[in-house]
């Protein structure tokens, strides 16, 4: 199956009769920032915080924003290869896991979510990035986010250890509007990521990478663990072109129509 480009304006998209459910007001950290890329700069951004500390929930968040915001064409898709399946599945009607599921909710939607197997992640993921990267040269207009859930999964810690489509990604990604999202649990200590990254989301995060920081950045582990302590699913984002730190509340979640029934306080933090 071949993507037709043409097709982009032609009012295709599934999502257009079916929206994913917005569920915040607002976020906190532009989804443009999180998402867009910038023809002009690296296009890597990584995400890290423990397990449960609100990563997948602010990126979700973010997505049905950018779905409504002017700020990304019709043209542009939002990708997410989730290994984990688990907190995209309700921005898609339908979430894919081949080829062939891929290429068609390209072709319709601007948001595709991917479970992939695990024994075939690497291949596939090889191949979602090939496509991508054949569509962005085809056409001026297609842009492009990749969100790579767990990317510790396909990324080790040494420049060797990077598949050649990763890196590709990250080199070459840039000019052709295709941005990539690193999303783990750790912090990945890979310098050659870090070279090719323009900022970090950081959520609470495991002790041993709060040291981490201070090595790689310079940056105070003793302040952002103390600020990121206060408010439950609070995070930062460290700016690395400008080096700039800023701290954002956590987004507030709507409450859903059964918890509203209930009157209960709903999900919000501290
Ligand atoms: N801003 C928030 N407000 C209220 N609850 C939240 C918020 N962020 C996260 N949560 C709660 O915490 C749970 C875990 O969040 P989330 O799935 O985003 O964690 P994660 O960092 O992606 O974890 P993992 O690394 O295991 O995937 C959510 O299911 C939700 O219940
Ligand atoms: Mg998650």
């Amino acid at each position: 199956m071949t993507f037709e480009i043409k097709k982009f304006s032609e009012g295709f998209w599934e999502e257009k009769e079916k929206l994913p459910p917005k569920k915040v007001s607002k976020i906190p950290l532009c989804p443009k920032t999180l998402f867009g890329a910038d023809k002009t700069k690296p296009c890597v951004q990584q995400v890290y915080g423990v397990s449960g500390s609100g990563k997948t929930v602010l990126l979700n968040a973010a997505a049905t924003h950018a779905v409504r915001s002017k700020d990304f064409s019709d043209t542009w898709r939002l990708v997410v290869f989730d290994i984990k399946h688990q907190g995209y599945e309700d921005l898609v009607k339908n979430t894919v896991s081949d080829m062939e599921g891929f290429l068609k909710s390209l072709n319709r939607n601007r948001i595709t979510v991917i479970h992939p197997d695990i024994e075939e992640a690497d291949e596939f993921l090889d191949g979602v990035i090939n496509h991508l990267f054949e569509l962005a040269q085809m056409s001026d207009d297609f842009s492009s986010t990749l969100i790579l859930e767990e990317s510790s999964t396909f990324i080790g810690s040494g420049a060797w250890s990077i598949p050649n489509t990763i890196k590709r990604f990250a080199t070459q990604g840039r000019s052709l509007g295709l941005s990539l999202l690193l999303v783990n649990q750790r912090a990945l200590s890979n310098k050659w990521t870090d070279t090719q990254s323009t900022g970090i989301v950081m959520f609470r995060m495991a002790n041993p990478d709060n040291e981490l920081l201070k090595k790689r950045w310079g940056l105070n582990p003793q302040e952002i663990e103390t600020r990121l302590m206060e408010k439950k699913f609070s995070f930062a984002y460290y700016d690395l072109e400008n080096l700039s730190l800023d701290f954002y509340n956590p987004i507030e979640l709507r409450k859903t129509p059964s918890e509203s029934k209930k009157g209960s306080s709903g999900t919000s933090g501290p």
